[in-house]
């Protein structure tokens, strides 16, 4: 049978630390606040002249590096943003040029803070489907930093900036079942109300007056967000493990989307996983939206924590509402 695993990861994320106590000289709000709701004590934030495509130039280049190709092994190119640097051309395109890559097909996919999972679908799914394609590279980027209103303390304190990338490959190991061993992905569009963006655009919104400028940035309804979250990243990852015979005794290491440490502990107790099974990174990143599977994914693997043969569960939830859930038995 076909399998496609990872074969190369990279993450990246700007040198530029912004922390609770930074908030506090910007926002009504404390530094204990913040880690009691949250457990995000930092976060990273761009200079006004990086944008998602740099990020994400860096993590792809670490990616291709780890996976010992060069841009011209790449088939197609798929970035999940919700911070593009522009309208069009896609942040994908933009991120091609950066790696010195031409021809192939490059586009971006909007799932929010689930964007990663799904461009993991859409890849997995094209390798499966077309046996010319050998190599895809699969990037989540945000410069979360340029829709977040720094007025606002309700959301200002929960987001980060930065990248991560895989290289997704089809693998020819008869003896090895290691790869992508299933996508599930879902939204309801009804709730889109909870958690959303007027217009975004990560070279705005210098310039626009601020009368204007209410329309960049994130509005949420946190409290309805939260609910929503663990209901729906349990059920998905209940259903992926379901439908595949598996347990969460079976998972090595869950890598949930890193948006809020009452959140992930609140699905470890519902899905009674081990609180040690769950790899948490969001203290010095913060909320990095469909950039923070991959870098909570590659900061696992650099801290030891994943082994080969280990079986990951990865589950993610943002705006949309969108969701999705990916199983992963490493190589
Ligand atoms: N500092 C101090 N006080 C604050 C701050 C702050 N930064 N923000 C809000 N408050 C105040 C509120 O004004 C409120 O005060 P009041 O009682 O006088 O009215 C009080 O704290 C409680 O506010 P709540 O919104 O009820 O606080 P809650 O416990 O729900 O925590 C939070 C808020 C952290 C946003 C939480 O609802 C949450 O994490 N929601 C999920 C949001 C999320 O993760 N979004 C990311 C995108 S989707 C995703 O990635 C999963």
């Amino acid at each position: 049978m076909e399998r496609v695993i990872i074969r190369g990861i990279g993450s990246y994320i700007p040198e530029c630390v912004l922390s609770n106590a930074d908030l506090e000289g910007m926002v009504d709000t404390n530094s204990e606040w913040i880690v009691t709701r949250t457990g995000i004590e930092s976060r990273r934030v761009c200079l006004d002249t990086e944008m998602a495509s740099d990020l994400g130039y860096e993590a792809a280049r670490k990616a291709l590096e780890n996976a010992n190709i060069s841009v011209c092994d790449v088939d197609l190119i798929i970035v999940a943003t919700v911070t593009p640097d522009l309208r069009f051309p896609a942040t994908a395109c933009i991120i091609q040029e950066k790696l010195g890559g031409t021809d192939v097909p490059c586009f971006d996919v909007n799932a929010v803070c689930s964007g990663f999972i799904y461009a993991l679908d859409v890849a997995r799914n094209f390798l499966l489907n077309n046996s010319k394609m050998k190599n895809v590279l699969v990037i989540g980027t945000e410069k979360m930093s340029s829709i977040v209103d720094w007025e606002d303390r309700s959301t200002c304190v929960l987001f980060g900036d930065g990248a991560g990338a895989i290289v997704l490959s089809r693998d020819t190991d008869e003896n090895s079942d290691a790869g992508i061993l299933d996508v599930l992905i879902g939204a309801d569009g009804s709730l889109g109300r909870l958690l959303y963006c007027p217009i975004c655009d990560s070279g705005g919104p210098a310039g626009v007056k601020s009368t204007e400028k209410d329309a960049y940035f994130i509005k949420m309804e946190g409290r309805e967000v939260f609910k929503e979250a663990i209901k729906r990243m349990c059920s998905v990852a209940e259903d992926v493990l379901q439908r595949n015979d598996l347990t969460v005794d079976d998972i090595s290491l869950v890598i949930p989307h890193q948006a809020n440490m009452r959140i992930i502990s609140a699905i470890a107790d519902r899905m009674k996983i081990p609180e040690k099974k769950m790899f948490v990174n969001l203290q010095r990143t913060g909320n990095t939206s469909a950039a923070s599977i991959p870098i909570a994914l590659d900061e696992a693997l650099q801290s030891g924590n994943i082994q080969s043969e280990d079986l990951i569960l990865t589950v993610a939830f943002g705006g949309g509402m969108t969701w999705g859930a990916a199983l992963i038995r490493w190589k």
